[in-house]
C-alpha cells in the first residue's frame, strides 16, 4: 500500500486479510497449474501454445508476491509453499481433452471471471498502491484468459469441443465455493470492503453470474460448446441465493 491502509473497522480488515490471504494462495496453486499444463501442452497439438502457459505460471508468482505484499498490509502474514492444485478434469478422458477442459475451467472461467471482478475493483480502490496492484493482475489475467479462448479454439478446430457441453455442470461448479450461491454474514456484503480491493459478497455472485452470461457462455457456444447444461446449472444454482 502506499501509505497506512484506510482507517476502517475490524471485520472489514480481517475479511480484506483472508481475502488477500486466500488470492495468494490462490495465484501459488495457479503457477503450479500453469507450469503443469505448459509441460502437457508441450507434448500435444497445442505446443505453440505452450511458452503462454509458461509465461502465465511466472505471472502467477508475481502476483502471489503483491498479493502477499496487500495481505500483510492489513494484517495477516503468509509465507510458504502451497500443495499443487488438484487436477480438475474427469477421469477417463484423453490427455487432448483433459488438458482442453482444464484450460477451459482456469482460463475461460476461471481467468475470465477473475479480470471482471479486478476490473469491476479499480474505480473503488483509492489507495494508488491497491489501485497499482489491482492493475497489474487484470492485463496479466487478460492474457491468460486469452489463453484458454486460444487453446479452445485450437480443438474447435479439430472438431473436437462437443464433450464439453455435458461437463459444464460439474466445471462450473468446481469454480466456486461451497457457499458461493448462499446468503453470506452481513460483515462480507459492507461496501467498505471495497477500498480493500475485496468485492461484497452479493456483488461478486452477481458479476459471476453476468460474466458467465454475457461473455463465458457466448464464448463457448462459438467453440461449437453446447451450454445448455451450464446455463440449467447456473439458473438452479442461482436459484439458491434468492429469498422464498
Ligand atoms: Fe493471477
Ligand atoms: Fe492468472
Amino acid at each position: 500500500m502506499s501509505g497506512r491502509p484506510p482507517p476502517v473497522s475490524d471485520p472489514v480488515r480481517a475479511l480484506a486479510a483472508s481475502a488477500w490471504a486466500f488470492r495468494w494462495k490462490v495465484e501459488l496453486e495457479a503457477e503450479v497449474r500453469f507450469a503443469r499444463l505448459a509441460d502437457r501442452l508441450e507434448s500435444l497439438a497445442a505446443a505453440s501454445l505452450a511458452p503462454l502457459a509458461r509465461r502465465a505460471a511466472l505471472d502467477e508468482r508475481r502476483h502471489a508476491e503483491r498479493c502477499a505484499e496487500l495481505a500483510a498490509a492489513w494484517g495477516t502474514a503468509v509465507s510458504g509453499p502451497v500443495a499443487p492444485p488438484p487436477e480438475v478434469a474427469p477421469a477417463g478422458l484423453e490427455p487432448e481433452d483433459a488438458t482442453c477442459y482444464e484450460l477451459v475451467a482456469a482460463c475461460c472461467v476461471a481467468e475470465t471471471g477473475s479480470v471482471a471482478v479486478l476490473t469491476s475493483l479499480l474505480p473503488s480502490a483509492r489507495d494508488s498502491r491497491l489501485r497499482a496492484v489491482l492493475h497489474e493482475l487484470a492485463v496479466d489475467e487478460v492474457d491468460h484468459a486469452r489463453l484458454g479462448w486460444a487453446a479452445l479454439a485450437t480443438a474447435h478446430r479439430r472438431g473436437s469441443t462437443a464433450f464439453l457441453g455435458p461437463l459444464l455442470p460439474a466445471m462450473l461448479e468446481g469454480s466456486v465455493d461451497d457457499d458461493f450461491f448462499l446468503p453470506a454474514d452481513p460483515a462480507r456484503e459492507d461496501p467498505r470492503l471495497l477500498e480493500a480491493g475485496v468485492q461484497p459478497h452479493a456483488a461478486r455472485r452477481r458479476l459471476f453470474v453476468e460474466t458467465l452470461e454475457g461473455v463465458i457462455f457466448p464464448g463457448l457456444e462459438g467453440a461449437g460448446v453446447d451450454t445448455e447444461a451450464g446455463r440449467a446449472w447456473l439458473a438452479a444454482a442461482a436459484s439458491r441465493s434468492r429469498p422464498g
